[in-house]
């Protein structure tokens, strides 16, 4: 029997997810009765334009340009509006006045997350956001709760489904990077400004997120390195292939022991694309979906795959938190925080240490190898692996070699890479890409 009082909440934005999100509240509103132990009554739905068409026609008297009205008095405010302003304001105002806020939003809260997060303390409100990363994938309430009693080492994620999509049609049908852009431009994958996906953006919003769960730890946006897909080219993409590996986009979020920088343990959260390994799970993730491969120190590791966007799937992530504030109101109690108590330091990339994969057009001389195996040295990196092949090109003898190394840090391979551009055995440095997952 239900006998606390209906909850009112407020729907701000009925776009791709918005009008999802209405559609699921208004049909399945005797199944969530019965779960949460109170009726959800959708009080009302913020838009730009009432007159606009919409995924799941929303009753006419539903849709409001008032938000003050609709925020005033809500038990529950659903921001899935997107962008800074006015979405950051209507927040504030929700949480000042005491309402939960459920948000899909991962540029406000990579932005402005701990001004958020800490209006919501002030009045014991809290502020859910499983949509911001990965879309459907449940992947915040599992860092955030699941695995609040382990620690964290590192996380993979493919955090960018059209990127995925553009970098898998480069490998799976050797398009080239504009022709796999314009295929996620007419399916309508990349974002508005399509730099947010292509140049990384996206994913460092949602790899800050993640990181500051798993390390308990503020991670500011301009702390997160980041490198787009732009420069992956199909002949890079081929040659991954050849030998057995795939290049992704990766959000990476590490901690770095104290004896490993000499100094405090640090943390590491940077986005580029690496060449994975094909029997790594990350490698087997194709077209738009998204997947997070977590390693824990007592779980080992984890791995949650799923769709990273679309209007329904993403409502499914909606849905979930607002059952559980929903659950929380019946049940009563302030919110709970995140924790930020680590206060780790987000360590910049030049003390990051990776494996990297250099492929060099070469003379084919006698001594050639020897100098250009000096130049690592002299860097401090050391190689792993050489190959070598060579190529007829206009009636002269090129020698192609792919170098692999050790871990090393980003500084030195810098060094390494500008010596060599200068060097004259060296006609062309072909491809510089990092080695992950192995
Ligand atoms: P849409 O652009 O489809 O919808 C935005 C909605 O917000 C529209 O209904 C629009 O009103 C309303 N809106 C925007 N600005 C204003 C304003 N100033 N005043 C009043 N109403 C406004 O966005 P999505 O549904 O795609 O995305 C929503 C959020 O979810 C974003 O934060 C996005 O990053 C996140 N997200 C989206 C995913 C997806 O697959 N789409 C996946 C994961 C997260 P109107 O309809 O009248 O124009
Ligand atoms: N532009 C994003 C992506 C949408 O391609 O994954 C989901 O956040």
């Amino acid at each position: 029997m239900i006998e606390y009082r209906p909850l009112r909440i407020a729907l701000l934005g009925a776009g791709s997810v918005g009008s999802q999100v209405a559609k699921l509240i208004l049909e399945n509103k005797a199944e969530l009765a019965a779960r949460v132990g109170a009726e959800l009554e959708l009080a009302g739905v913020f838009v730009r334009d009432k007159k606009a068409s919409r995924d799941y026609e929303i009753p006419a008297e539903l849709l409001t340009t008032d938000s003050d009205s609709l925020i005033l008095g809500a038990d529950i405010v659903i921001e899935v509006m997107g962008g800074i302003e006015p979405a950051r304001t209507l927040i504030l105002q929700a949480l000042n006045s005491g309402s939960d806020v459920i948000t899909a939003n991962k540029a406000l809260l990579a932005n402005h997350g701990t001004e958020l997060f800490d209006a919501a303390e002030q009045v014991g409100a809290q502020l859910y956001f499983e949509a911001a990363v990965a879309g459907a994938i449940p992947i915040i309430r599992p860092l955030r709760e699941s695995l609040a009693g382990d620690k964290v080492k590192r996380i993979m994620g493919i955090v960018n489904g059209s990127t995925n999509f553009i970098l898998d049609r480069m490998d799976s049908a050797g398009l080239t990077l504009e022709q796999a852009m314009a295929e996620a431009t007419n399916l309508g994958y990349l974002e508005a400004d399509p730099a947010l996906d292509v140049e990384g953006y996206d994913a460092a919003q949602k790899a800050a997120i993640l990181a500051s769960l798993a390390f308990h730890t503020e991670v500011p946006l301009e702390k997160v390195y980041r490198e787009g897909i732009t420069k992956i080219t199909r002949e890079q993409m081929a040659a991954a292939k050849r030998d057995g590996y795939v290049i992704k986009l990766l959000a990476i979020c590490e901690a770095i022991p104290a004896d490993e920088l000499g100094g405090e343990a640090g943390i590491s959260v940077r986005v580029y694309p690496a060449m994975v390994p094909l029997e790594h799970p990350l490698a087997s993730v194709r077209g738009s979906f998204n997947a997070v491969f977590v390693e824990a120190e007592a779980a080992g590791s984890l791995m949650f795959y799923g769709a990273g966007a679309g209007g329904i799937q993403t409502a499914s992530a909606v849905m979930g938190d607002l059952v559980s504030a929903a659950k929380r109101h019946v049940a009563g109690g302030p919110g709970l925080a995140d924790s930020v108590h680590a206060d780790l330091e987000v360590l910049s990339i030049s003390r990051v240490k990776t494996r990297y994969q250099i492929t060099l057009e070469v003379s084919d001389q006698p001594g050639v190898l020897a100098q250009i195996a000096n130049v690592f040295a002299k860097h401090n990196v050391s190689i792993e692996t050489v190959e070598q092949s060579a190529k007829m090109i206009e009636a002269e003898t090129v020698a192609w070699l792919e170098i692999g190394t050790h871990q090393a840090s980003d500084k030195d391979l810098a060094a390494v890479v500008a010596e060599l551009s200068s060097s004259e055995s060296v006609e062309r440095i072909t491809s510089v890409i990092r080695v992950e997952g192995e």
